[in-house]
């Protein structure tokens, strides 16, 4: 199952330091109010070979933020904001206060396995002046014939992810990275998400969304030889030298997926399994056995059709049917509240990680905004796609090795 694949992420990322606070030898932001639970006490690294937050388990509660460089600032404000943004980052992630006038709003907390990745969005690399130095990877993504992109709510020069297991730590790191940006950037747009709080069910299972859909089985698993291949740029080579900074990193597709909840509802559990192809109370292929199954694709039923339907959302995205491309799924789920049509504004904050995006995202969803069941109930609503560097050596920046 991808909960426990979720679980095998963080274990086999090297990313995830299981630790409490306390024995780390800093002295916490937590105040010393007494013991953290293992919840609040984990800590994920901010150093390494790939930024945290891509293989780690999703957390419970996620912020991303776009932001626009400020009139008038370029390569050298960029720069010193990513070099602030990461020491921010740097000392939240370890459960330490922010380094400057800390608002006090995770005291008590521990990191709660806070992430915060940065990526750099197309325009950035014109603003700062290093349009040779973008990779084409970044190329905008291609119309799809079912976008209803709002422009005001996509792209950005940057963009920032958040996640963690505990409300208020993820709001104080979001308010203290927004507080850094001080004069050199402004948000262009906000959006907040969340996942299954670790420990609500009763052993780790893949997440549920706002369907009802177990949904995660099919990513990648950090065990199989093809992962980093897919989901990281390799650390040398092949590319452009100019390009050899983004070596290890990875290209985030943010699409804000509206779910067109009141239709969905209304349709029986048999019609929305046959939309997925999977069940939903296992999520298990409607080919038989269990989550972790393999579909079989080829099956025919009594009636002479494919037991998982031509048009089910899991058979047209499915690797296979599509030239082996495939990208790592780590959504947040929204709400905010109920839209202007009277129907609840949530969705799927759809995050998906690849190592390049014409080998991901773009194949995959060409094919599902021909053919896909799910398109009727579902409505893209904002898009960004971003070159998330490698994770920083001890002491360095996010971005230095474009930046410095
Ligand atoms: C599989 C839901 C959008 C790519 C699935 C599954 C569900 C699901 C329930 C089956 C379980 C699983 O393997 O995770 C949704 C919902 C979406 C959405 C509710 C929108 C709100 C997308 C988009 C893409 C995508 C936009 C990419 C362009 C995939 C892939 C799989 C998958 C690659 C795994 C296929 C496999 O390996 O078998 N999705 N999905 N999904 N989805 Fe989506």
């Amino acid at each position: 199952a991808a909960g426990a694949v979720g679980l095998a992420l963080g274990a086999t990322g090297g990313a995830l330091v299981q630790s409490a606070v306390s024995d780390s030898g800093t002295a916490g932001a937590h105040g010393g109010a007494g013991a953290l639970s293992s919840l609040g006490a984990t800590r994920i690294a901010f150093d390494g070979d790939h930024q945290a937050g891509i293989t780690n388990p999703l957390q419970a509660k996620g912020h991303v933020i776009a932001f626009d460089l400020a009139p008038g600032a370029g390569r050298k404000e960029a720069a010193a904001l990513l070099r602030r943004w990461s020491q921010t980052a740097r000392r939240l992630m370890a459960g330490e206060a922010a380094p400057t006038a800390d608002t006090g709003i995770a005291l008590d907390a521990g990191p709660s396995s806070l992430t915060v990745t940065f990526g750099f969005g197309h325009s950035f690399f014109d603003r700062t002046g290093l349009t040779d130095r973008r990779p084409t990877a970044l190329d905008p993504l291609p119309d799809f014939s079912g976008d209803r992109l709002d422009a005001q709510r996509s792209n950005g020069d940057l963009w920032v992810q958040i996640g963690a297991d505990d409300g208020l730590v993820a709001f104080h790191a979001l308010r203290s990275l927004q507080k850094d940006a001080g004069e050199a950037a402004r948000v262009r747009w906000q959006m907040n998400g969340f996942n299954r709080t670790p420990g609500a069910t009763g052993a780790p299972m893949t997440a549920r969304n706002l369907m009802g859909q177990i949904d995660g089985t099919g990513n990648p698993k950090p065990a199989q030889p093809d992962f980093d291949k897919r989901i990281f740029v390799p650390a040398v080579g092949p590319g452009p030298a100019e390009h050899a900074w983004m070596g290890n990193g990875s290209y985030a597709v943010v699409r804000r997926i509206r779910m067109l909840l009141d239709d969905w509802d209304k349709q029986s559990t048999a019609a929305q399994e046959q939309v997925i192809g999977r069940t939903k109370a296992t999520g298990a292929p409607l080919t038989g056995g269990s989550e972790t199954t393999p579909m079989d694709l080829a099956a025919f039923g009594a009636d002479g059709k494919p037991v998982i339907p031509s048009n089910a959302h899991a058979r047209i995205s499915a690797p296979e049917q599509n030239g082996g491309a495939a990208m790592l799924r780590r959504p947040f789920s929204f709400h905010d509240g109920i839209g202007a049509d009277g129907t609840p504004d949530a969705g799927l904050l759809f995050i998906c990680w690849q190592a390049d995006p014409l080998r991901g995202f773009v194949p995959v969803q060409r094919k599902l905004d021909r053919g896909d069941a799910l398109s009727a109930f579902i409505r893209h609503e904002s898009s960004g796609l971003y070159a998330v560097p490698p994770g920083p050596r001890a002491g360095e920046y996010v971005g230095q090795r474009l930046l410095e």
